[in-house]
């Protein structure tokens, strides 16, 4: 763990060894709080977090135990989770999906972010001092593409997790609440960015006419964690240059 100072926030990102999370990260380490980075890659969280000047813990967000034993090394309540570790996992249409697909896209997505604010807001709960939660959706979820079915019906189960945490953990002064990136380029989309015809057909879709670099959804995620959100919950808004107008 980083220097202990109780005055400062300590905010957990998982998946934040890279892309959207390491993004995250390191806003906050900027802004001043202190930054656990939660990833299943131990490595690459560890030397992401050594670049920004946070911590890592080894946190498998689809098995509990994972979840439990990186949360004892923590050893500190939690003052805000950033729910991002996420995957596609492959891709198809519906009838051709395999299962194994369907069932890890399920696991990461869905079943990780319920497991970690599960127990990330209990310690909140217990701690008595309020909280927040930003769960990293997508637009996928209010909009389809063809061959993402099994990946956007996880980020729709996340949204309305997202309001029925709102709605259980407001009474102990958490708030929860959800961005929705349009297209970002991080790993998890490199491959398909560096086709030109692929680029382009997404570019296409986006009124604002770019896809979003990393630093396009960091402000958002940093103010919905901020005391100047504290009127805002159970919302989920897109960061999407528009694509939803389409
Ligand atoms: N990149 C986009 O275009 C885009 C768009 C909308 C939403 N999102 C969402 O943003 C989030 C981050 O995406 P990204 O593009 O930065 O992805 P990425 O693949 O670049 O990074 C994901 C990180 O999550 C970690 N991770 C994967 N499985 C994990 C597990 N089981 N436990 C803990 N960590 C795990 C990976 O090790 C990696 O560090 C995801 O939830 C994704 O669905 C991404």
């Amino acid at each position: 763990m980083s220097p202990d100072d109780g005055a400062r926030r300590l905010v957990l990102v998982t998946g934040g060894a890279r892309g959207i999370g390491k993004a995250v990260a390191r806003a906050f380490a900027q802004a001043g709080d202190r930054v656990v980075i939660a990833d299943v890659d131990g490595e690459a969280g560890e030397k992401a977090a050594a670049e920004i000047g946070a911590a890592s813990v080894t946190m498998d967000v689809t098995e509990a135990a994972s979840v439990d034993s990186a949360l004892a090394q923590v050893g500190e309540t939690i003052d805000v989770l950033v729910n991002n570790a996420g995957v596609v996992a492959g891709g198809g249409p519906l009838v051709e999906l395999p299962l194994e697909v369907f069932d890890r896209v399920v696991a990461v997505n869905l079943r990780g972010t319920f497991t970690v604010t599960r127990a990330v807001a209990a310690g909140m709960i217990a701690a008595g001092r309020g909280g927040c939660v930003v769960n990293i959706s997508s637009i996928g979820a209010r909009q389809p593409t063809a061959g993402l079915g099994h990946y956007e019906a996880t980020k729709a189960a996340v949204d309305a997790l997202t309001r029925t945490a709102a709605l259980e953990l407001a009474p102990y002064g958490i708030r929860a609440n959800g961005v929705a990136p349009g297209p970002v380029l991080t790993p998890m989309t490199a491959g398909l960015m560096s086709d030109p015809a692929a680029r382009a057909a997404w570019e296409s879709r986006i009124p604002l006419g770019r896809i979003a670099g990393t630093g396009d959804i960091t402000p958002l995620v940093v103010f919905l964690a901020s005391p100047a959100a504290r009127h805002i919950t159970g919302t989920v808004v897109q960061v999407d240059g528009g694509q939803l107008l389409t």
